[in-house]
C-alpha cells in the first residue's frame, strides 16, 4: 500500500468500480455504517473466512460452531453487556443532536492545535474547571494534561461546553454525559412490550460460551480445546467511521480455547503467536503488523490479560483483532445466571472444574478492509498508471482470467474450451471485451493473479501465454498443462 492521504477514497472508488463494496442501500441515499460486499467483495470475503476456517478447525483440538444471532435476553445480563456496553454521549441542548464524548474530544484536539491549551483554557469562564486543571496539571506539558483531560468523562464534558455545537453552531449548550448503551433492540414474536424484548449479538462469543458443554458432550473434547464460530454481529455505533473500520453490522471470527486455569499464560502467549502468524502468512508486512498490550486500567470487565493485533490503516494503527486471558469470567456468570451448571469433569482426576477461556477475536470485515489496504498499489508502467492488488493468491476473488486475443480466427473457440475445462477447479474470469492491455488492467484492479491468452501462436501449437499479476512476465506454456500449472502456483 502507498499511502498518500488519500487511500481511502481510492480503496472507496476501487471498490465500487470493480465491485468490491456497495453502499448499503444506495439508491435510497444510503444507510450510514453498512456496506454490501459486491461479486468481488463477496469472494474475498469467503476466502478470508475459509482461510481462518481451515486455520482452526483442520487441527484436532478446535471444534466449529453456528449459533444463532438472537439469544435469551438473560445472556447479556450474565455477559455484562446491559450494564457495560456503553458509551457515553451527550447532547446539544438546542437542536438535540447526540455526540459520543471522544468524537468531541477529537474536535478539541483540533482546536488545540490551532490554539494553544492555555489560549484555550484562558477563555473558558468556569472556575471550577479552571481549578481542576490547575492542580492535575503540574509538571506536565500540554499534550499530556489534555489526554487526562479526556480520558476523564466529567471534565471533559466540562470543557466540551468550550465548543460550538457541530450540528448548530451553538456555544455551551451541552448536557453532562450520559452512557447509551451499543447493543440494537428489537422484540420476539408480536407483542412489542419489555417482556419480549431482545437483542441483536454485539458479538458471537456469547453463543459459544452457552454450548460449551454441548459441544464438550458431544465430541469428547478434553481440555485445552477450542470451539470456533464466524457469523454477523451488531452494534449501534454512534460514530461509524472510516469505511469497513467501525460499522453498525459486521462479521467476526472469534475462536474461544478453554484450558486448565494454571495453563492460562502459556495458551495466551501461544495465540498471539498463532494470530499474528495467520496475518503475515496471508500476505500482510510485518511493518503494518503489531501487538499492543492493553494496560491494566483498561482491560475489559472480562479480561485478565489483553493484546490487540493491530494493523497500520491509512489513518493509522486499528485494531484488527483481541486476544483476551477471559478467565472463567463468563462461564461462572452464566452458571449464575442460567442455575446450571457448566463445569468440566476431569475423567482423570475426577474433579470438576470451570476452565479459563483464552479468547482470539478478529473481525472478518475488518480484516478484509486490512487486506484491501494492503494489497492497493499504484505504479507506473510505461508512462501510464497501473493500480493493482496485490492480494495473497489464496484470496484473490478471481483466480485466472481467460483471453481471447481478438474475436474471430478461432481464438474465442479455443478459449471457451479452456474454460469450460477450468470453471469447476478454479474461480475463473472470461473477458473477451476491449483491447487486451486494457483487459490486464481491469483483472489488475480485481487483482487476478493470472491472465492466459489465447494468440495466433495458439492455433499453431496449442499453447497459451499466462501473464503473472505482480511481476506482468509472460511465459508460454501448453494449454493441456493450465490445471496443473495453476494448482501448483496457487497452492504454493
Ligand atoms: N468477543 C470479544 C469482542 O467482541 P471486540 O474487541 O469488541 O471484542 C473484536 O471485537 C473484533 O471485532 C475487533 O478486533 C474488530 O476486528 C471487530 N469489530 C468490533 N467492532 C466492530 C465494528 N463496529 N465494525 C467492524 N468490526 C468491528
Amino acid at each position: 500500500m502507498k499511502n498518500n492521504g488519500n487511500t481511502i477514497e481510492k480503496l472507496v472508488s476501487l471498490s465500487k468500480r470493480r465491485g468490491y463494496i456497495f453502499q448499503s442501500s444506495e439508491i435510497y441515499g444510503g444507510l450510514n455504517g453498512c456496506w454490501d460486499y459486491g461479486p468481488m467483495g463477496v469472494e474475498l470475503l469467503n476466502n478470508i473466512k475459509k482461510e481462518w476456517w481451515n486455520s482452526m478447525t483442520l487441527r484436532d483440538d478446535i471444534e466449529g460452531l453456528d449459533s444463532s444471532i438472537l439469544m435469551h435476553p438473560k445472556v447479556w445480563e450474565a455477559s455484562g453487556h446491559v450494564d457495560n456496553f456503553t458509551d457515553p454521549m451527550i447532547d446539544c441542548k438546542q437542536c438535540k443532536a447526540r455526540f459520543r464524548v471522544d468524537l468531541l474530544g477529537g474536535m478539541l484536539n483540533e482546536k488545540r492545535k490551532k490554539k494553544s491549551m492555555k489560549a484555550l483554557l484562558e477563555n473558558c469562564k468556569d472556575e471550577n474547571i479552571k481549578n481542576k486543571i490547575e492542580e492535575i496539571s503540574a509538571n506536565k506539558n500540554e499534550a499530556e494534561i489534555f489526554n487526562i483531560i479526556i480520558d476523564d468523562n466529567d471534565l471533559s464534558v466540562l470543557l466540551l461546553n468550550e465548543l460550538n455545537c457541530p450540528q448548530c453552531g451553538t456555544k455551551s449548550s451541552f448536557t453532562s454525559a450520559r452512557q447509551f448503551n451499543l447493543m440494537f433492540k428489537t422484540f420476539l414474536g408480536p407483542v412489542e412490550d419489555t417482556g419480549s424484548a431482545i437483542f441483536l449479538r454485539p458479538e458471537t462469543a456469547q453463543g459459544i460460551f452457552v454450548n460449551f458443554l454441548n459441544v464438550q458432550n458431544s465430541t469428547r473434547q478434553k481440555l485445552p480445546f477450542g470451539i470456533a464460530q464466524i457469523g454477523k454481529a451488531f452494534r449501534n455505533e454512534i460514530n461509524t467511521k472510516n469505511f469497513l473500520y467501525r460499522t453498525r453490522e459486521f462479521e467476526q471470527m472469534e475462536m474461544q480455547f478453554f484450558v486448565k486455569p494454571a495453563d492460562d499464560k502459556k495458551w495466551f502467549n501461544n495465540w498471539k503467536g498463532e494470530r499474528i502468524n495467520w496475518f503475515k502468512n496471508l500476505g500482510m508486512n510485518s511493518d503494518n503488523l503489531r501487538l499492543q498490550n492493553h494496560p491494566e486500567n483498561k482491560l475489559a470487565h472480562y479480561a485478565k490479560e489483553a493484546t490487540d493485533i493491530e494493523y497500520n490503516f491509512p489513518f493509522g494503527w486499528g485494531e484488527i483483532e483481541g486476544i483476551h486471558n477471559r478467565t472463567d469470567f463468563d462461564l461462572k456468570r452464566h452458571e449464575e445466571y442460567s442455575g446450571k451448571s457448566l463445569k468440566y469433569f476431569d475423567e482423570e482426576t475426577k474433579e470438576k472444574t470451570l476452565p479459563f477461556i483464552i479468547e482470539t477475536s478478529a473481525g472478518a470485515s475488518r480484516s478484509f478492509m486490512a487486506f484491501l489496504t494492503e494489497a492497493y498499489d499504484e505504479e507506473e508502467v510505461k508512462g501510464e498508471q497501473r493500480v493493482v492488488l496485490r492480494l495473497h493468491k489464496k484470496l484473490a476473488p478471481i483466480k485466472a482470467s481467460i483471453l481471447p486475443l481478438v474475436n474471430k480466427d478461432g481464438m474465442p473457440e479455443i478459449a471457451k474450451k479452456i474454460e469450460d475445462d477450468l470453471r469447476f477447479k478454479f474461480k475463473i474470469f472470461y473477458d473477451d471485451k476491449g483491447a487486451v492491455g486494457r483487459r490486464y488492467r481491469r483483472q489488475d484492479e480485481i487483482g487476478t493473479p493470472f491472465a492466459i491468452t489465447v494468440d495466433t501462436q495458439t492455433l499453431e501449437d496449442q499453447t497459451v501465454t499466462v501473464r503473472e499479476r505482480d511481476s506482468m512476465e509472460q511465459i508460454r506454456i501448453p494449454s493441456e498443462n493450465l490445471s496443473s500449472f495453476l494448482l501448483e502456483k496457487l497452492s504454493n
